[in-house]
């Protein structure tokens, strides 16, 4: 039966207008005022927002990392991700070194497929570039709708590459159409960092955030631009965290390029003070780590300067059991997270709520920026005649409490914990089904699809 939803105010990323939606199938048929009932189950939405369903394009779900894996598996991650908001999610293969691409594009389809209750993809992460690796790269843009490339300048001996291989894979991904995109930190110097403050007994989580400094984050961060400038692919860096990152995208831009920037909604909302408290800091060891007040305003001031283009949660959560692996070393704590299902209520309060960025803005880094960097536009990310049907309806003036005893994420703490929030998502549409209403998930896992995405271009 198609949908209609009425009555309510659409915001996209350019419009604010009061419309009616029509729905056959996954698609949106038409938009209008008025449009009739006749043969459709009907949503009213009078009194909410109604805005394209989120995508977040940095998410770590069921990842084998430090020795651990993630909490969420693909099917608890993408239906807690639904609950917040957030209808599509783009995930991280990571290519095992020695190994291929496509053994690791293998092991992660063995976890995901059929296991997501929303939309999801993947980027690829290179962590072993050689002349083995260069012969795929073609393939995964052609054939198999993955066209952004990760890649790692820290966590040596498992996941970095060296500048070396850095432009040799800027330069077959741009022939082939793709996109580099980067965890921009000076590994070296954060190893030394790390080893310095263990050898000295400092063990406590705060030396996790003293061991990554701002300026190992500044400077990977130009000379990332630098080699995307050099070798002219499009470039994209990842959880960026502050000023002096930010200002080297900023000399980028002076000298005519562009380099995309994802923040995330922890970096924009929380503060390096978190780690002055015994090990309960460890909730938020994440790479890189929290940083200032300072920064949060830079990062603010960038996306309404359009330097920073997406807000993503790089959600990586780990159970407190696992957290606990570093209770004697900060360098052993699992790195990351949890924030999959609250990165859009979040950036709604404290973004548009507080005064900081219009309801557009919030549609353009949380929906439609990541499906146009990441090749989805316009089937995703916008709500448009031919676009599939992913909606979110949302009162922007409905207040609540962030707590671990309601979420929905497979993880036994909140990093946000009593958060007190205005706005809250009432109901998600995903290619044209109704998957959450009265904070119930009415989709199963394997409803979530794989989305190829197309190439990409360096401009949005
Ligand atoms: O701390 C983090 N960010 N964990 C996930 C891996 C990464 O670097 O994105
Ligand atoms: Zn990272
Ligand atoms: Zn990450």
């Amino acid at each position: 039966m198609p949908l209609l939803i009425k009555n309510g105010r659409i915001i996209t990323a350019s419009e604010d207008m009061q419309a009616d939606i029509r729905i056959d199938g996954e698609v949106i048929t038409a938009i209008g005022r008025n449009l009739p009932e006749d043969g459709c189950e009907v949503i009213d939405a009078n009194g909410l927002l109604v805005m394209p369903g989120g995508i977040d394009p940095h998410v770590h779900l069921d990842m084998p990392f430090m020795g651990t894996s993630s909490s969420d598996s693909y099917e608890t991650g993408t239906r807690a991700a639904l609950h917040g908001g957030t209808t599509m999610v783009i995930d991280f293969i990571l290519q095992k070194q020695g190994n291929s691409l496509k053994d690791a594009l293998t092991e992660w389809q063995g976890r995901a497929n059929n296991n997501c209750v929303g939309d999801y993809s993947f980027h690829m992460a290179v962590t072993d570039y050689n002349d083995e690796t260069k012969k795929e790269i073609a393939h995964f843009v052609d054939n198999e709708g993955i066209t952004s490339f990760k890649t790692f300048m820290a966590y040596k001996g498992a996941l970095m590459i060296d500048d070396r291989q850095m432009i040799g894979l800027m330069e077959e991904v741009k022939r082939c159409g793709g996109l580099v995109t980067v965890h921009a930190t000076n590994g070296d110097m954060i190893d030394y960092l790390v080893a310095r403050h263990r050898s000295e007994g400092k063990r406590a989580p705060i030396y996790h955030y003293l061991s990554q400094p701002e300026v190992t984050e500044a400077e990977a961060s130009e000379r990332f631009a630098a080699m995307s400038r050099y070798t002219g692919c499009p470039g994209y860096i990842v959880h960026l965290t502050c000023e002096g990152a930010l200002n080297a995208v900023r000399e980028a831009a002076k000298c005519n390029q562009h380099v995309f920037v994802e923040t995330c909604i922890q970096y924009l909302l929380l503060d390096a003070s978190l780690y002055e408290q015994d090990f309960d800091g460890a909730k938020w060891v994440m790479s890189p780590p929290l940083r200032e007040k300072k920064d949060q305003e830079t990062l603010w001031a960038g996306i309404n300067q359009g330097l920073v283009n997406v807000v993503a949660t790089d959600h990586c959560p780990f159970k407190w059991e696992q957290k606990l692996m570093g209770k004697d070393d900060f360098s052993k704590i699992p790195n990351g997270h949890p924030a999959i299902e609250h990165r859009y209520e979040l950036l709604f309060s404290e973004g548009v709520n507080g005064g900081r960025i219009t309801a557009n803005k919030f549609v353009e880094v949380a929906c439609t920026n990541p499906a146009k960097i990441f090749g989805m536009f316009p089937r995703k990310g916008t709500i448009g005649i031919g676009s599939d049907a992913d909606i979110v309806l949302f009162d922007p003036n409905e207040e609540h409490t962030i707590s671990v005893n309601d979420h929905h994420m497979n993880v036994d703490y909140s990093a946000y914990e009593g958060r007190k929030l205005k706005g809250r998502v009432k109901t998600v549409v995903l290619r044209g089904q109704v998957a959450i209403d009265k904070n119930e998930c009415r989709l199963q896992k394997g409803y979530g699809q794989f989305i190829k995405r197309s190439k990409v271009t360096d401009h949005i």
